[in-house]
């Protein structure tokens, strides 16, 4: 969740939705993310709406307490019961992101999902994820998570180099976030996913494979590796910028995007998105799929984005803002827009184009029509699926992934 919010039409004050957003909404899945916006320190790289205790000394901190928050989320949990009205869906999908879950006591987490639980109710194969940092997490702490209901873990291991690590601000000693896969195996959670980072400054072709090695050997069911995104703002930006530290180039990111899939390919792990991998059908991550296939999905927290039938919302950003929203009987929300036929088009193709299913060409205009038949001879489509209706990414389309769709979108 990047911390810019776009503009947009304001939400009413009782957060209500256009009546057309909840038609047909018991044939849609419904999933819920809770954001965290709490780090112990912030990691140059990062652009997420997330805080250190520093940043919220000051105007609306004491709002904005860590001790409050999972009351507040509980809060917005009773607005969402409220707007979606006699909804009889089970929440099919919780995941828990950041910032800092674990930052939070576990007993905070369960207590959030305990009202979802307590509001919706959860499917019975209902998956509950959520994000830790390696350095904050311990068997107890796993162990009272798993016992109060979630199923699925992932962990920031970005790299195994400690010169990696120290380029991304990363507190974690090398070698942890293995030995978080083993104490949350042992708490008895059935997914365990390791995110890593491919492209830092000074890393190279060898310090990549070594962290592959690593996360593999570490043996998680789950791993999506993303090409470092240097965000404007940032203090790598400025340390780039400086001429501190070096800037990778694409080309880079493009070697290291083929050593990480031939990697995980020979491990057993198969891409079923462009930066995502798993070793079975069931180790894929259910709730970034609802993202993916434009379902309904109700961000809780300050700055999380949440999407119902066709109209997408997003709260106010601050943590005191958001509390000071909710303590007012006031949904958090900042502003939404309620999307066109054409934005969805656009946005089914953005988002299926990525995944290993592809998108049906139906949804292409003529324009993308054309374009699609360049990227099929230029081999960036795969011919067997496009003579079947849907375009599909090969290897090298993966590597211009966002290329191809610009494209396609036409
Ligand atoms: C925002 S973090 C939240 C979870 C947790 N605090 C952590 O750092 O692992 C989720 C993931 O986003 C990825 N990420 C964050 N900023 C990024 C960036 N600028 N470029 C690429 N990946 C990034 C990292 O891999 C990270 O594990
Ligand atoms: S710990 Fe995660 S969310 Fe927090 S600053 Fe670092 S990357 Fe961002």
């Amino acid at each position: 969740m990047p911390s810019v919010l776009p503009d947009g039409e304001p939400v009413p004050e009782d957060g209500a939705l256009p009546a057309r957003a909840l038609e047909g909404a018991g044939d849609r899945p419904l999933g819920f993310y809770l954001h965290v916006p709490y780090c112990a320190t912030r990691c140059g790289y990062c652009d997420f709406n997330t805080y250190t205790a520093s940043e919220l000394r000051g105007a609306g901190g004491v709002l904005a307490s860590r001790d409050n928050y999972a009351g507040q989320v509980a809060e917005e949990i009773r607005l969402a019961r409220k707007v979606l009205g006699d909804d009889p869906r089970p929440v099919r999908t919780v995941f828990v992101g950041g910032g800092t879950p674990t930052l939070l006591a576990a007993g905070d987490l369960v207590r959030m999902l305990g009202a979802i639980r307590d509001e919706f109710g959860l499917a019975d194969d209902a998956e509950v994820t959520t994000e830790a940092n390696p350095e904050s997490v311990d068997p107890a702490y796993l162990e009272e998570l798993r016992a109060g209901g979630f199923n699925r873990i992932s962990f920031g291991m970005q790299s195994a180099r400690p010169h990696v690590l120290r380029i991304l601000d990363r507190t974690h000693t090398p070698g942890r976030p293995e030995a978080c896969v083993e104490e949350a195996r042992a708490a008895g959670f059935d997914h365990v996913n390791l995110d890593l980072i491919y492209g830092t400054p000074g890393e190279s072709d060898d310090d990549w494979r070594a962290s592959l090695d690593a996360a593999i050997g570490a043996g998680p069911d789950h791993v999506s590796a993303y090409a470092l995104i240097v965000e404007e703002g940032t203090q790598l930006a400025r340390r780039i910028r400086r001429g501190e530290v070096p800037m990778t180039d694409d080309d880079v990111h493009a070697d290291r995007y083929l050593i990480a899939d031939e990697a995980f390919e020979k491990a057993g792990y198969a891409w079923y998105e462009v930066s995502n991998w798993a070793t079975s059908e069931a180790g894929r991550c259910l709730h970034n799929e609802l993202y993916w296939r434009g379902a309904d999905w109700w961000g809780a927290g300050p700055g999380a984005h949440s999407h119902v039938g066709g109209v997408r919302w997003w709260n106010v950003k601050h943590p005191g803002a958001y509390a000071a929203a909710l303590g007012a009987g006031k949904s958090p929300g900042a502003g939404r827009e309620v999307l066109s036929e054409e934005d969805r088009r656009v946005e089914r193709i953005l988002l299926e184009l990525r995944l290993r299913e592809g998108v049906e060409l139906a949804l292409l205009k003529p324009a993308g029509l054309d374009a699609s038949r360049k990227a099929l001879a230029d081999g960036l489509l795969d011919a067997e699926p496009y003579a079947a209706g849907r375009a599909v990414l090969t290897l090298r389309g993966r590597l211009l992934a966002d290329a191809v769709v610009r494209d396609l979108v036409d």
